[in-house]
This record gives structure tokens, sequence and C-alpha cells, in this order.
């Protein structure tokens, strides 16, 4: 239930807001965020936002900068409880961050800037999950991390510190982080992953590469919510965008519909007018990385 009271609730862009998603959805939802509120501060970031990511499915999700797309998957991943309104894992209700209860799902989360800890080796920053739980002995987990790696084009890394790669191998690295599991106990896998931007700052190439890690991991894990600026990056990895604009949804829908739908927030989104309802300072830094 939405514990936000009457007066707090801002000016909604449910009027614009158009759901294209509607038939065939796969149920039930894995998370659901229901009248979320969270602010910074004075600043509100989430702004009564609802969404619903469901099984099976990978959700773009896409907006101008500071629209509130990392902090809505702090939210999911519990990394940060909203101020109010609810997220539902699997139906049942977070009350407490991640660090004080885990939850019902099993959320990886590749940061965008990779996160790894400079003071260990690639293979220590990959295994370090299984490292930890200690349940398997350390040649099988290495076997593991060298299977990962070669997911993500990165086993001759295996040795090497994070300094001495370069930001594309970094953000591989983390991929392999994020999705390693132990194939023969089926309890480690992911149930949700969750990317920040996983090609932001990338050339074309290692754009690719990153692309196809995510298709090819979507066999082991593949209900994900992948925040992105880049088309290349929605059209080869999401079968649904959601759009957010000033912490609300505005507009959800098939990757195919984003060229016909006559939603403004999309048009100028794939146009990059400054006109329209989007606020122009932002568009225009995140069109300048998609000419
Ligand atoms: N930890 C924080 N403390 C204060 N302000 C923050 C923090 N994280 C994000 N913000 C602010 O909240 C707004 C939304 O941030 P964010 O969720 O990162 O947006 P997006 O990922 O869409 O660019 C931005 O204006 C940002 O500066
Ligand atoms: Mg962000």
């Amino acid at each position: 239930m939405c514990t936000q009271s009457t007066d707090q609730k801002p000016a909604s862009h449910t009027d614009n807001q158009q759901q294209e998603h509607k038939e065939s959805k796969p149920k039930p939802a894995e998370v659901e965020l229901r009248n979320v509120f969270h602010s910074y501060g004075e600043k509100r970031v989430l702004n009564d936002l609802n969404l619903s990511i469901y099984s099976g499915e990978s959700t773009a999700l896409i907006g101008t900068s500071g629209t509130g797309k990392s902090t809505t998957l702090r939210v999911i991943s519990g990394l940060e409880l909203p101020d109010s309104g609810d997220v539902l894992l699997r139906g049942w209700k977070r009350e407490k961050p991640l660090s004080q209860e885990r939850g019902k799902l099993r959320v990886s989360m590749v940061f965008q800037h990779a996160a790894l800890f400079d003071s260990m080796s690639v293979y220590e920053n990959v295994g370090f999950r299984l490292l930890q739980q200690r349940r398997l002995p350390e040649d099988r987990i290495y076997e593991l991390v060298l299977e990962f790696l070669k997911r993500v084009d990165m086993e001759d890394a295996i040795e090497k510190f994070p300094e001495q790669l370069s930001g594309g191998m970094r953000k591989r690295v983390s991929l392999a982080r994020a999705i390693i599991y132990d194939p023969d106990d089926d309890t480690s896998a992911p149930d949700l992953l969750l990317y920040d931007e996983p090609t932001a700052g990338l050339d074309p190439t290692a754009s690719t590469r990153i692309e196809n890690v995510i298709r090819n991991v979507q066999d082991v894990c593949p209900t994900s919510v992948v925040v992105t600026h880049q088309f290349s990056t929605i059209r080869r990895t999401a079968d649904r965008v959601v759009l957010m604009h000033e912490g609300q949804v505005v507009w959800d829908g098939k990757v195919e519909q984003l060229e016909t739908t006559d939603n403004p927030y999309v048009r100028q989104f794939m146009s990059g007018s400054l006109e329209g309802p989007l606020n122009s300072d932002s568009l225009r830094e995140l069109t300048e990385g998609n000419p």
C-alpha cells in the first residue's frame, strides 16, 4: 500500500502515460514497484513510480539524465529503501534494505562504473561471492571463474588487476562477476540482472561485445533490466522498453513500438528534438551519445 499522503502527490504524468505493453505479459511480476517515492534530501527523484518487471523479459529502462533510472535500480536491488511505496519481490514485500535482509530474489547488479575491488585480482573479483560462500573447493571456483571470463572474452586477464585493464575490459569483468554461478547448484544463479549503462562510454566494437554478452546470459538469467542511453543496446538486448521522466514511467511498450508510437515523450526521445515534454538540457546531453 502507498503510505504517501495525498498532498505529496505530484503533478502526474499519468494522463500522458501510454501502456503499449498490455497483451501477452508473462506473469507474475518478479518485481513490482507500487507508488514509490524517493528523495535525496530535498530533491525528489522517484515520484509515484509504478513499474513491474516480468519473468523472462529483458526491459530497457531509458530516459534523460537525472530522471531516476539508477535510483530505480538501487531500489529494485534493495541497496536503497524508498521513502514510501511498496517494493514487491515475487509478491513478497521488502521491509528492510539488502544489507539487513536478502529478500526473495537473487539480484545481481552491474554498476555503471564497474566497481571492481582495485586491490584484488580479476580472479578474486569474479570469484568473490563463491569464495565468500566457501561451498566449493578453490580449484572448482577457479574453473568457474575461467569459464565465466571466457563468456566475456576475458580469460587471459584472470591474473591481472583492474588498473591493468581498459574501461571496456573492466566492464566485461564486472559482467562476469554479476553472472557467475555454480551450474551444479541451481540456487546460485541470479534471478534478476540489473545493468546500469553497461555500454556507456564504449566504442561501437566494445559496445557490441557487451551487448552480445547480455544476450548470451539471457539463457541463464532471462529476466533483466538494462538502463541505457544507446539505441544499439536497446535494440539488441531488450524485449520491452520503459521510458522514465521525472521519476515516473511515461511510456511502456515493445521495442518495435518505439518507432511507431505517437507518445510525445518517445517521439522526442527518438528524434532528439529539443522541443517537447522532455527537459531540453538533459536531452542535449543524452543525444550527444546518439548521433
Ligand atoms: N546519493 C545521492 N545523493 C544525492 N543526490 C543523488 C544521489 N544519487 C542520485 N542523486 C540525484 O538524484 C537524481 C537522479 O539520479 P539518478 O537516479 O542517478 O538518475 P539517472 O540514473 O536517471 O541519471 C540526480 O539529480 C542525481 O544528482
Ligand atoms: Mg544513472
